[in-house]
């Protein structure tokens, strides 16, 4: 049987969709290859947030085509996701060795069009059309075993598409309508996953906190979105709930009151700040205020304290003064974030902002990005540092990313904590006492809580 290589840019909705992807492929017979030169297939999910992230992808194909051209092989090579549904037919006319084009809407036809082109039936793909149902056929898992952390954690799809239209924005346009899944599928997705030891669900969407608005009326004065959480929350065995992307305007009093009503619901929140200038946010199309944004983050700390707040800031937006900037320093210095996400001001194919008078010199960009970045990874090592003596309960991921010796796991206030433990601590939730940071990462303490005990009553997953 062929095989495979995913290589995935972007955010977690694309390494879900990924995901998503190699399980169908894996049930078809496919196996997964470790690395692209000996590959069958490969296939690059791609991002468009930014400029940068298309070029990174189109480099790569260029890479791996011009190799295997070089080595006599010829590999099937396709692009899918977000570069895809917006480029299109125009990647195979720039790149000829593309065999196959895959949008957005598209992922769940991935092995159909793979077995067209690998038994030469076709020569080239492209399929970037809407398809109605496309948002409950992200579903399929690839949980490997004990040494995966991904049988701790999961992603779980609930919705596709943004209608919020920010000006800066390409997702409308490579995401499509807002189109979201039932109650009931994912619920039923969510108890698989935990019924497999996943014990963390985080639900995954381009605007979260929309989910649902168009199928699930206001009930008890809760969005779709809560009452999404609020029947997820039900599932025995599962013990942390997260989200993510969310839009700000989003965290109601209902979403709020459900941080402090739902223990399963971790003290987490990613709310994208963008700008701490009211005249900018009201050009990117926001809406809501600095006032209203901190006001969100003020009720979020009364009834979570110890909340771990991350943002998303864009800098250099078409019009923005030194004013404007100095707007947002404050206001970041005022909010102090755990983690803020700074990202240069991109033009995007379609948007509005792209058309905006005043576009900034580079030069500019990149001296505000620098100085915000300095400021709130500033302020994001003392919220660190005051962690030091304090215990906090992590769910064990795997081992650590940074230290293959040590292992990982995770705050509910979503900061990665490394310590060394061994296999039998995957997947339990454990209270490590905190000695030491480093770059946004916590070091646990064994020796100085009881490493054997899990904190919950649950029996320990995979304990060797
Ligand atoms: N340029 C720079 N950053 C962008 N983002 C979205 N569009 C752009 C753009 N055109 C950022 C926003 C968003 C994050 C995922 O990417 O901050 O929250």
């Amino acid at each position: 049987m062929p095989s495979v290589f995913i290589k995935t840019y972007g955010c977690q909705m694309n390494e879900r969709d990924s995901e998503a992807v190699a399980a169908q492929l894996v049930a078809k017979g496919y196996t997964l290859a470790a690395h692209e030169s000996v590959a069958d297939v490969v296939l690059l999910n791609t991002c468009s947030v930014r400029d940068l992230a298309e070029q990174k992808a189109i480099w790569k194909m260029e890479n791996v085509a011009g190799i295997a051209r070089k080595e006599g092989r010829q590999p099937i090579l396709g692009f899918m996701g977000c570069m895809a549904q917006s480029r299109g037919k125009q990647l195979v006319e720039a790149l000829p060795d593309v065999d196959l084009v895959l949008g957005t809407q598209k992922f769940h036809r991935a092995a159909e069009y793979l077995d067209e082109l690998l038994a030469g039936r076709q020569t080239q793909i492209v399929d970037t059309a809407d398809e109605d149902g496309s948002q409950a056929t992200i579903r399929e898992h690839l949980l490997t075993g004990a040494a995966d952390k991904k049988s701790v954690t999961a992603f779980v799809s609930i919705m596709q598409g943004c209608n919020q239209h920010c000006t800066f924005c390409i997702v409308p346009f490579t995401r499509g309508e807002e189109r979201s899944r039932t109650i009931p599928d994912i619920v039923a997705e969510c108890r698989e996953l935990v019924a497999r030891g996943v014990r963390e669900v985080t639900l995954l969407g381009q605007i979260v906190t929309s989910y649902g608005k168009r199928d699930y009326p206001l009930r008890e004065g809760k969005s779709a979105f809560v009452q999404l959480i609020e029947a997820v929350h039900e599932i025995d065995g599962l013990e942390r709930i997260r989200f993510t992307s969310p839009h700000p305007k989003g965290y109601g009093d209902d979403l709020i009151e459900a941080f402090g009503r739902l223990p399963k619901l971790v003290e987490s929140a990613h709310l994208p700040l963008q700008s701490g200038s009211d005249r900018l946010l009201k050009l990117m199309h926001r809406g809501y205020t600095r006032e209203r944004f901190a006001e969100i983050i003020g009720k979020l700390r009364r009834v979570r304290p110890g909340i771990g707040l991350s943002t998303d800031i864009i800098v250099g937006f078409p019009g923005e003064t030194e004013a404007d900037f100095e707007e947002t320093l404050a206001l970041c210095r005022q909010l102090e974030f755990d983690l803020a996400y700074v990202f240069k001001y991109s033009p995007r194919k379609d948007t509005p902002a792209a058309a905006m008078p005043d576009q900034l010199p580079e030069a500019v960009i990149e001296e505000r990005h620098q100085r915000l970045m300095t400021l709130t990874n500033e302020l994001a090592a003392r919220k660190y540092d005051a962690l030091i003596g304090s215990t906090v309960e992590i769910l064990v991921e795997g081992p650590s990313r940074k230290n293959p010796a040590r292992y990982e796991g995770r705050t509910r206030s979503n900061k990665i904590v490394v310590f060394p433990g061994s296999e039998r601590h995957q997947g339990q939730l454990l209270n490590l006492r905190i000695e030491r940071t480093g770059s946004f990462t916590l070091y646990g303490d064994p020796a100085v809580i009881g490493m054997d005990e899990e904190v919950s009553a649950g029996p320990a997953l995979l304990s060797a």
